[in-house]
């Protein structure tokens, strides 16, 4: 489909045409252990389309050279089109300023940045920290280490049997003390939803800034980072059906302005001498170092390729997925899902009481089906339903309805396998 038809497509609210994307997945099309693949690990990271891969056959064919730097015609070229995906995420995400956008490594940079520099800086004994039961460990550890530097404590809002946060646990939590939120927007290892807006004017009214973990939801639902009211917003590429080792923090101009650098070196200097340095101004003085320029160029294709079907389009075609799976999986004998949560996005965890999730990760593989098994990096979660570990399906927008069957195939198999 070309970007036109796709736009088209989208504008119109029409169903996506999931045989026609997957064509543009080379990955999709392979056998893995005599089997037809059926990728069902998107949360970990999704696969990558073919204009994401020529994208960056091409940039370090003919258009690669450091940017920033050059006076030279090569050097020009790479910057306007490492700057134009920065513009390109700015758009993706509604920021008001591009300028907003810092290029990182992935959503765990992004948070240790906002812990270090802006935790680092405001945190004073005895402030408060508040995230949740449900957040994955790079949404945790920078919080304890800023917390352990800095004498602040870090508060964890629980939730319920069905993997809801519990909101009033979370007013409850949220006070005067509180300087930073940091929540999941969609949690890795549930699939909660998360009510993004309302903790936002929660934590607002109290005074305190929010940081939210998109790594999950940025590439499954339109994202509008004004719309939520948040104050910084990290993703990563990889997740994005973009290229790995790069990810973006966004933030509030005013907050970036005030932060101190999270890392020194070149280009994020404005002067240097033997006595002192200062800073550039944001967002160069966050990306010390030759940045992962073909990795930002081909995290802009990947947007313009998922902007051009529509994250409308993407998030109702993997809402049916969801309901369809979840209905399906009720039916394997002795499966029982973690997180059945009243807003769920994207994947499903699970568990067979009697059989380790690692047995079924290994025989759904030889059944061709790759899913994801064991705490998901959030072994809080793990111990608040007392599992070691979960099984988890994970879709993407070249997921279809038949990939599900065959996934419940193997769980029938697997139940075979261990008696009943
Ligand atoms: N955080 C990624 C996952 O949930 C790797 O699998």
């Amino acid at each position: 489909m070309s970007t036109a038809e796709r736009s088209v497509a989208a504008a119109m609210g029409a169903a996506l045409d999931v045989e026609r994307v997957r064509r543009d997945f080379p990955a999709l099309h392979q056998e893995v252990r005599g089997r037809p693949l059926v990728y069902l690990d998107n949360a970990a990271t999704a696969h990558k389309p073919q204009v994401v891969l020529e994208t960056i056959q091409r940039y370090y064919a003919m258009d690669y050279s450091n940017v920033h730097r050059g006076v030279h015609w090569l050097s020009e070229r790479a910057t306007e089109a490492y700057e134009a995906a920065r513009e390109k995420v700015r758009a993706f995400i509604n920021a008001p300023d591009r300028r907003e956008i810092v290029f990182v490594r992935g959503t765990t940079e992004a948070i240790n940045l906002v812990a270090a520099s802006y935790g680092g800086s405001v945190l004073k004994p005895g402030d408060e920290v508040l995230i949740t039961e449900m957040e994955h460990h790079s949404n945790i550890v920078p919080w304890q280490l800023v917390c352990e530097r800095t004498g602040a404590v870090l508060r964890v809002a629980p939730i319920d049997d069905d993997g809801n946060l519990v909101l009033e646990a979370f007013e409850r939590l949220c006070g005067e003390r509180t300087r930073i939120v940091a929540v999941t927007h969609l949690s890795n290892a549930l699939g909660t939803l998360n009510p993004v807006r309302r903790l936002v004017e929660i934590a607002h009214a109290h005074g305190a800034r929010v940081v939210v973990d998109g790594a999950q939801a940025a590439p499954r639902l339109p994202v509008d980072v004004q719309a939520l009211g948040c104050d910084f917003y990290a993703f990563s590429g990889h997740k994005l059906y973009g290229p790995t080792g790069i990810g973006v923090l966004w933030a509030r101009r005013e907050l970036l302005e005030a932060m101190p650098p999270y890392q020194g070196g070149g280009e994020m200097i404005r002067q240097v001498t033997f006595e002192g340095s200062t800073w550039a101004p944001p967002p160069a003085r966050f990306e010390a170092g030759t940045p992962h320029i073909v990795g930002a160029i081909g995290l802009g294709a990947a947007i313009d390729y998922l902007q051009g079907i529509g994250l409308e389009a993407i998030a109702r075609h993997e809402h049916a997925l969801l309901e369809y799976a979840t209905e399906a999986l009720a039916e394997v004998p002795g499966l029982r899902i973690v997180g059945n949560a009243r807003e769920r996005a994207g994947l499903v965890s699970f568990v067979f009481d009697d059989i380790h999730p690692h047995d079924v990760g290994t025989i759904l593989d030889h059944e061709g089906v790759a899913v994801r098994a064991g705490h998901h990096c959030a072994m809080p979660v793990m111990q608040r339903y007392c599992v070691p570990a979960t099984a988890r399906a994970s879709f993407a927008l070249y997921n279809t309805r038949e990939e599900i069957d065959a996934l419940v195939a193997g769980l029938h198999k697997v139940r075979s396998m261990f008696g009943r």
